[in-house]
């Protein structure tokens, strides 16, 4: 039996999506079976985590209102051992209006995370932002929670609301551990980065933020925009580093 691994937050654009596609990968690097899963209607694991050229498109969407069962839309990835499920079809306002209900109404995706990890090792959730129903349901079927927090001035404000709207939810749910907070696009040298940094270490209990930050660095921009996670397109660079270290952290709360 493996353990969901979900990764949340209110806000968008903190990095969410990034530290999903490269904690999945590192695990798969690892030689752990890993399935990620996009349940985010925008849909960008999809451009970010190395699938072959002329992939299929369907993914959850399709499988949650019934169109494919679960076999089409389990993907082959570049890793051996990572295989993703992408968002799926879900292009106009009719179609998001259905997969809300869908997904608030059914248990279909609490259901779908219970299956997936009877097959594997990991399976990693984008979610997206905000905690409304969706990310619920994510949070009911996940046995862990990372909250990705950008170092922008902004993140001052918002933290300790962050941090307690998660707590409340992770307190509903006797199985689910909030693993921390991570402080990501870090910029060493720039006071306002540096400043969330402090905030974050001084007010924010040491057991719900993790050692490890993610700075912000060109090369995972670049390999986001070349369709590829940092940790397999360019290992070396810091933020790869980075992920591959969290993945090691994680994987030692997982045993
Ligand atoms: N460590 C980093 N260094 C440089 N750029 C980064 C880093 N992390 C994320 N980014 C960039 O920041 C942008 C937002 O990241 P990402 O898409 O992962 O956020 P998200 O939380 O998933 O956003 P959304 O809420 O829209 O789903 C992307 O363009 C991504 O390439
Ligand atoms: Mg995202």
């Amino acid at each position: 039996m493996g353990y969901v691994l979900s990764v949340v937050s209110q806000k968008g654009g903190v990095g969410k999506t990034t530290t999903a596609v490269n904690l999945a990968a590192a695990f798969a690097k690892r030689g752990m079976k890993t399935l990620i899963i996009d349940v985010d209607p925008q849909g960008s694991v999809r451009y970010g985590v190395g699938l072959r050229r002329g992939h299929p498109t369907v993914g959850f969407a399709d499988y949650l209102n019934g169109a494919r069962p679960l076999r089409d839309v389990i993907l082959p990835t570049a890793l051996p051992w990572l295989r993703v499920m992408l968002a799926g079809t879900v292009t106009d306002e009719v179609d998001h209006v259905r997969y809300h209900q869908l997904v608030s109404d059914t248990r279909v995706l609490p259901d779908l995370l219970e299956t997936s990890k009877q097959r594997c090792e990991v399976v990693v959730v984008d979610s997206p932002p905000g905690l409304g129903p969706v990310t619920r349901r994510v949070l009911e079927g996940s046995d862990h929670v990372i909250v990705p927090l950008q170092c922008e001035p902004l993140a001052l404000q918002t933290t300790p609301q962050i941090l307690r709207a998660i707590q409340d939810i992770v307190q509903a749910n006797e199985k689910l551990t909030l693993d921390g907070l991570l402080l990501t696009m870090h910029e060493r040298n720039n006071p306002a980065s540096e400043r969330v940094v402090d905030y974050v270490r001084r007010h924010i209990p040491a057991n719900l933020v993790f050692d490890v930050t993610i700075p912000r660095t060109t090369a995972t921009a670049d390999a986001f925009a070349a369709g590829q996670p940092v940790v397999l397109r360019t290992p070396a660079d810091p933020a790869a580093l980075a992920y591959t270290q969290l993945a090691s952290v994680l994987v030692r709360r997982f045993e």
